[in-house]
């Protein structure tokens, strides 16, 4: 097997990348040729051996978990592996142990993967859903969390709220959020998928109760893997209203030990392992591992700073050319994203499309210009995404 190594600010472990300069870690990273090899061993070993490669991923799996709990700060056996982020707010949203009436606190802003499933438990179980406008913490973290601490008093069973907001990159105070939530009775969920691989996250330090967490972003593994996080405090609480075939203890046994095991009431395990109800992503799991082993080489933290001293240099030749920064001004609130309004009367869409043409990969969500470096972009690439705005901004027809 290669061992790549990984530097900040080199992306030669990916040659293939077609954009001169890829700002869109925020939205889908691109394979490392690490992510890539890794893939391959998996359809290498599965082509020649089919099923009986099954034992050394399932191996793989464990070692993964142990990988992501110290990349969050919590224990692997906390840990299941899913599909995506989505799937882990769909599990926590429908196997928490709810009672009619109860309140869930979500914030207005949010990315909708961790608005849906809270809708449609509201929707099964009775729950009600309280919105807060994420414009208040964008002008002041302080009063936001004032806004939540009001809202908490008036009794909720659960906050759900992103680690990073996925439009404006607001880096949320999840400890804060977490110590004020706790204190009223009310449990935290947290979607990192706009966080982890590049913002520091300790969920265990934070005290969260749950986290999910897809890996084709900030993590540079692919699409169609991801994982969530339960505290082991409220793993026996939560319902198996998602368990699937392989959620049972002991249930591999009739495929193994001749007949009599085929079985329908053996009991649910009472690990969060319970939620991988079936099959896995092997590939995608063998990738995710070779990109976290780059990112872990060169630390979380070191990749949040390399990207900050970036985006410092990109914020400030932007608002000189009259765009408004929306990343926050206290580092403590700064993720590894950097979003934009566009000066008055340039088209977001339009702009982004041309970066695109002339090979800067950006992203516009709800209509902001997102650049989203990580580790492998280097500052000296910033020239040239100046250069191609203002080429563009001066095509444009008089304002
Ligand atoms: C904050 C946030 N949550 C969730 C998602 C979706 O994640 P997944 O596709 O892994 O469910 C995204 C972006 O795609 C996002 O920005």
């Amino acid at each position: 097997m290669t061992t790549f190594t990984a530097r900040l600010g080199d992306r030669s472990l990916f040659p293939h990348l077609e954009a001169r300069v890829y700002l869109n870690h925020g939205g889908i990273s691109a394979p490392s040729v690490a992510v890539q090899a890794a893939v391959n061993e998996v359809l290498d070993d599965y082509a020649r051996r089919g099923g009986a490669a099954f034992l050394r991923w399932n191996e793989q799996r464990t070692r993964l978990k142990g990988k992501l709990g110290a990349l969050i700060g919590v224990a692997g056996s906390d840990i299941a592996l899913l599909p995506n982020t989505t799937r882990g707010v769909i599990d926590v949203a429908l196997c928490f142990p709810w009672s009619p009436g109860d309140r869930v606190i979500l914030f207005q802003g949010e990315f909708p993967a961790n608005i849906t499933p809270w809708q449609r438990a509201a929707a099964t179980f009775g729950i009600e859903l309280c919105f807060l406008p994420l414009d208040e913490w964008n002008r002041d973290v302080e009063a936001g969390l004032a806004s939540l601490s009001r809202e908490l008093d008036k009794g909720a069973r659960l906050v759900a709220v992103s680690a990073v907001q996925f439009q404006t990159g607001l880096r949320m105070p999840l400890a804060e959020i977490t110590r004020r939530a706790h204190a009223r009775g009310a449990q935290v969920f947290v979607d990192a998928v706009q966080a982890c691989g590049a913002v520091p996250v300790d969920a265990g330090a934070a005290h969260v109760d749950y986290l999910a967490c897809g890996s084709h972003k900030w993590l540079m593994g692919l699409e169609g893997c991801g994982f969530v996080y339960v505290h082991p405090s409220r793993v026996a609480a939560l319902r198996p209203n998602t368990a699937g075939w392989l959620s049972h203890e002991e249930g591999l046994r009739f495929l193994f030990e001749g007949p009599g095991h085929l079985r329908y009431d053996r009991p649910i395990k009472q690990t969060v392992d319970f939620l991988e109800g079936g099959n896995y992503n092997t590939a995608g799991l063998a990738g995710l591992e070779a990109s976290l082993d780059l990112i872990q080489q060169l630390s979380v933290p070191a990749i949040h700073e390399h990207v900050n001293a970036y985006l410092d240099v990109l914020e400030a030749g932007l608002v000189a050319r009259g765009f408004q920064s929306l990343r926050s001004a206290d580092a403590r609130y700064r993720s590894c994203t950097l979003s934009l309004l566009p000066p008055p009367g340039v088209s977001v869409v339009d702009l982004q499309r041309q970066l695109g043409d002339r090979g800067v990969a950006c992203a516009l969500p709800d209509g902001v210009l997102r650049f989203t470096p990580h580790w492998p972009n280097n500052a000296a690439e910033i020239p040239f995404v100046l250069d191609s705005i203002d080429q563009i901004l001066a095509a444009l027809p008089a304002r």
